[in-house]
């Protein structure tokens, strides 16, 4: 049977400017109004839109991106009062949080109210709410009728998109529009908090840090699953629990000191070369120097949490472009945003952690 090439359909539109382009805007505002799908740049990673409050444009997001319909959406929202629409009651803490740091990297979930599908929770009684900090996206929030859900622009279980070609890579096939505003800001996915909970819980960490939310609303935990997902603690947030942010190659986080971590990598880069295998590196800057071969990529200063951060998503698709057979990662620490990365680098790795150490390896699960 002869397979067939999957054609590009998406029109991609560069924005620059959103009052010069309030036409296309416009027309994509549109697009959402009729049901379809449109794919918008945020300051955490691309999302792929669709009407919250039909459950026809839900249905085809989980469709175009391969997800389970069990996995939840966040609607998006251009004005902090289009909150109150959307759930039974928002209480004080959660007002106080949302004028705080919207528009930003910051999700909340609450539960909903008879507005929002089924479809658009995923089957849940709450729903993830979020105001993000692009432009463009409030522009197209605002054209498309002021609730928009997205999800990640990606295949389900590859990285997130921190580019508009990225996103045509995965979904240009599926949808009609990509709206092109440029690289993201922040490269990861927002900070999520359950207020549906006693004492507010992080579900996902992202750049509002725990510190942050703690200065806002006092008490905050983090869930369990994600602390210990080894240990059979399921995550609260449906989508934590599956394999993600995974590039095609097997990833295995190395950690230790610089000097035993490149030993070790160096020495799988000789025995890949051996076996005519690629092997892939991930490394700070000050580190690039110590690798003997293999695809080397650096991911930003040891310095820069941010960049680091920007970088995380856009480097392991790059290593599937190179066709890599393994790749090997050293372990990243930043204030702040540390966190989220490490969260993120664990997912992708299945949680597969080297330690390297002068007297030899080990593996362990984190
Ligand atoms: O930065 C972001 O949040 C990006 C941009 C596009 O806004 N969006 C994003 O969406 O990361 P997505 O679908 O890739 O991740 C949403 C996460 C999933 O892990 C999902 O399970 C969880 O949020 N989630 C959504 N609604 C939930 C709910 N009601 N209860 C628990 N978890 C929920
Ligand atoms: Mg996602």
């Amino acid at each position: 049977m002869q397979r067939k090439a999957k054609r590009m359909r998406a029109e991609i539109i560069r924005i620059t400017d959103c009052k010069k382009c309030r036409r296309e805007i416009l027309r994509a505002g549109e697009l959402l109004r009729a049901g379809e799908l449109v794919a918008f740049p945020t300051e955490t990673v691309y999302g792929l839109g669709g009407n919250a409050l039909d459950q026809n444009a839900s249905k085809k997001i989980y469709q175009a991106k391969g997800r389970p319909s069990d996995n939840p959406l966040i609607v998006h929202i251009a004005e902090v009062e289009s909150l109150a629409k959307i759930v039974v009651d928002v209480p004080e803490k959660v007002r106080r949080l949302a004028e705080a740091c919207w528009p930003g990297p910051l999700t909340v979930i609450l539960p909903k109210n008879g507005r929002v599908p089924y479809e658009t929770t995923g089957g849940l009684d709450s729903v993830a709410v979020r105001m993000p900090d692009h432009p463009v996206a409030m522009a197209l929030i605002q054209a498309g009728g002021g609730f928009v859900a997205a999800p990640s622009a990606n295949t389900s279980g590859r990285p997130s998109p921190t580019l508009a070609s990225h996103v045509a890579e995965d979904l240009g096939w599926a949808i009609p529009m990509i709206l092109d505003g440029g690289p993201v800001g922040i490269g990861l996915e927002s900070t999520i908090v359950d207020f549906t909970e006693e004492i507010p819980t992080v579900l996902r960490p992202g750049a509002v840090s725990l510190d942050e939310l703690r200065g806002y609303v006092g008490e905050v935990r983090l869930d369990r699953g994600l602390l210990r997902e080894d240990a059979g603690i399921r995550p609260k947030a449906p989508g934590m629990k599956y394999r993600h942010y995974a590039p095609k190659a097997e990833l295995t986080i190395m950690a230790g000191t610089d000097e035993a971590v490149a030993r070790a990598i160096n020495r799988r880069i000789q025995e890949g070369e051996a076996a005519r295998k690629k092997v892939g590196v991930l490394c700070v800057s000050e580190n690039a120097a110590l690798y003997r071969g293999g695809v080397c990529r650096c991911i930003g200063s040891r310095s820069d949490g941010e960049a680091i951060a920007r970088n995380l998503y856009r480097c392991l698709r790059e290593f599937d472009e190179c066709q890599v057979d393994a790749i090997y990662s050293e372990a990243f620490e930043a204030p702040r945003i540390g966190p989220a990365i490490m969260n993120r680098l664990l997912k992708a790795a299945g949680r597969r952690v080297i330690r390297c150490t002068d007297e030899g390896d080990e593996e362990e699960r984190k």
